[in-house]
């Protein structure tokens, strides 16, 4: 079985996001889609929201499956014998940092990684963006998931 891990924080899920997962699940037999838990960075989602949401995101694309990880990403793809990462670039500022990852992982674990260019309407997000743009009341519902941004709204209505 061909088996790919999409790894990220998550925080939260947009269409970005679910643009690169369901063109890179066609891809392979199984994508994991995995959710790094960070102690040391708390996000504005917890772990648990992150994979409902994804998971939510994500129901008509069959052949993904939702998880979290802590630790070292090649120790991850040992553990659960997947030899590819795929990744989403935006533009080319993604590119030097994500080809250093992949470099290193290539190296630490012989694990290969993918990268997906992201589909020229959805280049522009990040969850960082959409966060602060939610937070000062400005309309994200273009660029999330339906269910994120009803999330995104209540944590406006309760000032978090
Ligand atoms: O969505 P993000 O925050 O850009 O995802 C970054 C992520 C989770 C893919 C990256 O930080 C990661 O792989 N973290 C796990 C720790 C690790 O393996 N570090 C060494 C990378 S060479």
């Amino acid at each position: 079985m061909r088996r790919a891990v999409c790894p990220g924080s998550f925080d939260p899920v947009t269409n970005g996001h679910v643009d690169v997962v369901s063109r890179a699940a066609a891809l392979y037999d199984e994508l994991v889609v995995a959710v790094l838990v960070n102690p040391g960075k708390a996000g504005l989602f917890t772990v648990d929201e992150r994979i409902a949401l994804l998971r939510d995101a994500l129901v008509d694309v069959p052949n993904v499956v939702v998880d979290s990880f802590q630790g070292l990403l090649v120790d991850y793809c040992r553990s659960n014998d997947i030899p590819v990462i795929v990744k989403g670039l935006r533009a080319v500022s993604d590119f030097e940092y994500e080809l250093q990852m992949a470099q290193m992982n290539r190296e630490l674990a012989g694990v290969e990684t993918l990268f997906v260019p992201t589909a020229p309407q959805v280049g522009h997000l990040s969850s960082s963006l959409v966060k602060q743009i939610a937070t000062f009341g400005g309309d994200v519902s273009g660029l999330v998931p339906k269910a994120v941004h009803e999330r995104l709204t209540a944590h406006r209505e309760q000032g978090t």
